[in-house]
């Protein structure tokens, strides 16, 4: 388990790490969760709490993940292993690697199962959605969520697709895939805004997702925005500290942090405002769940003029969002073979491809031939998202937060991260007091201690 062993390859500029970093942040929680979760839990009360947890608890750890895995040089497990032993705490902290391989895998069994959703439209895309009436688009997600087979097909797609990039390493192929993509997915987005404007309804969308209205927070839209903050910036479950271990030292973390969070928040936020615009003019529910985009957008496409040509471009596009995303899900574990247990990067990447493959199937039976199965109430597919965003996530990042926060020796954070006594001093208190205050009332106010 010596990194020296190993030679680990490194992004090839601080460019190249904010891009990747976007890529992983980037992906179905902007354009397809986000959305949804804002129409489910009623509009501005969630996007409000969302934007305070990314900027009081999510840049935070963000910068705090990355510098664990540049101090640690290895997969989330080894690096939590070094930077454990150098502060000469107790092993039990090497858990918030443990919890982080773990949590990407269980999320990555479902991702890939949505990511199929996108892949069918993508393929439907091409024939047009010309004609296409509300009824029939409702009808057509029904469709699909009833046909296990055409579930799995497509998630078993999309998951090779993964499976090949993280197997051909970590550099050139991630980073070409994303310099090309992302610029591409920011420019549709900003058709579809502008389709909003002129041909849908934006107020009302706007007016939906900004009109502040403190007395709407509700408890459950406390806890599913901060969750979303978690999971929309990829927090806690290893992936950032995976990719900071490939990142250069020298480079300031606090700034990639901060143009990583913009990015992430900007696309949902414009996401958000496009979708809603259709949702309204086509007097949609915005409550409709899972299905909202899919249900939505290709009605914009059946009136739009090029519609034809910009449905299967947005839905690439997702795919690549997606894709970028689901990369930085299988890293982390396969990081953790091969560099644990000496697998070749194929066998790792295969092993750990074949579990969340399977526990996909699971989760793409949920939605039909087990759909009366149960755990706590709930389905696969909701389990799998409860346990890994609401419960998971936050837990890790109150862990990271504690432990970067009082744990580790302040000169070696000191030395990673670079910034003035000032900046330090404030980060390292947000870390100590702040995030743990807020996950922990968070936590609290919805097992309903507090009220
Ligand atoms: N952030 C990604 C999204 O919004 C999903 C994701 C990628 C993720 N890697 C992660 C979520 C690691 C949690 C942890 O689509």
């Amino acid at each position: 388990m010596d990194s020296t062993a190993v030679a680990r390859s490194h992004w090839s500029s601080r460019w190249a790490f904010v891009l990747v970093t976007a890529g992983s942040a980037i992906g179905l929680g902007n354009i397809w969760k986000f959305p949804y979760m804002t129409g489910t839990n009623g509009g501005s009360a969630f996007v409000l709490v969302y934007l305070l947890c990314i900027a009081f608890i999510g840049v935070p750890l963000l910068m705090a993940e990355t510098m664990l895995g540049r101090r640690g040089q290895a997969n989330p497990v080894g690096s939590m292993r070094r930077v454990v032993a150098e502060a000469g705490a107790h092993p039990g902290w090497i858990a918030i690697g443990f919890i982080g391989i773990l949590g990407a895998l269980m999320i990555l069994s479902f991702y890939s199962v949505v990511a199929g959703w996108i892949l069918d439209y993508a393929m439907r895309s091409f024939s047009g959605f010309a004609g296409l009436t509300k009824a029939e688009a409702g009808a057509a997600f029904a469709a699909l969520l009833a046909d296990p087979l055409r579930l799995i097909g497509w998630h078993t797609v999309f998951m090779i697709l993964t499976a090949l990039v993280v197997a051909s390493g970590v550099t050139s192929g991630i980073e070409r895939a994303n310099k090309i993509m992302m610029p591409a997915l920011f420019a549709i987005i900003v058709a579809l805004i502008v389709y909003g404007i002129f041909a849908a309804d934006m107020a009302a969308a706007v007016r939906f997702m900004f009109h502040f209205d403190f007395g709407a927070v509700r408890r459950e839209v406390v806890l599913s925005a901060m969750g979303h903050a978690f999971f929309t910036l990829s927090l806690g479950m290893g992936a950032i500290m995976a990719y900071g271990s490939y990142l250069d030292r020298g480079t300031s973390i606090m700034r990639t942090a901060f143009y990583v969070a913009l990015a992430d928040t900007g696309i949902a936020l414009m996401a958000g405002l496009a979708i809603f615009a259709i949702v309204f003019a086509q007097g949609l529910e915005p409550a409709s769940g899972p299905g909202l985009i899919l249900q939505t957008l290709p009605l914009a496409f059946a009136q739009m003029p090029g519609g034809a040509v910009v449905g299967p471009l947005f839905f690439i596009l997702v795919i690549f969002a997606a894709w970028t995303s689901s990369i930085s899900l299988m890293e982390p574990f396969a990081a953790f073979l091969i560099e644990r247990f000496g697998l070749s990067r194929r066998a790792a990447v295969g092993g750990m491809g074949l579990v969340a493959w399977l526990l996909g199937i699971a989760v793409a039976l949920s939605f039909n031939e087990w759909s009366g199965f149960k755990i706590l109430g709930l389905g696969i597919f909701d389990l799998l998202d409860t346990l890994t965003t609401k419960i998971m996530m936050p837990l890790a990042g109150l862990l990271i937060a504690l432990f970067v926060g009082w744990v580790m020796r302040r000169h070696h954070v000191a030395e990673e991260m670079g910034l003035s006594v000032a900046q330090l001093g404030i980060w390292l208190n947000v870390l100590r007091f702040g995030s743990p205050l807020a996950i922990g009332l968070i936590f609290l106010h919805v097992v309903g201690v507090i009220g």
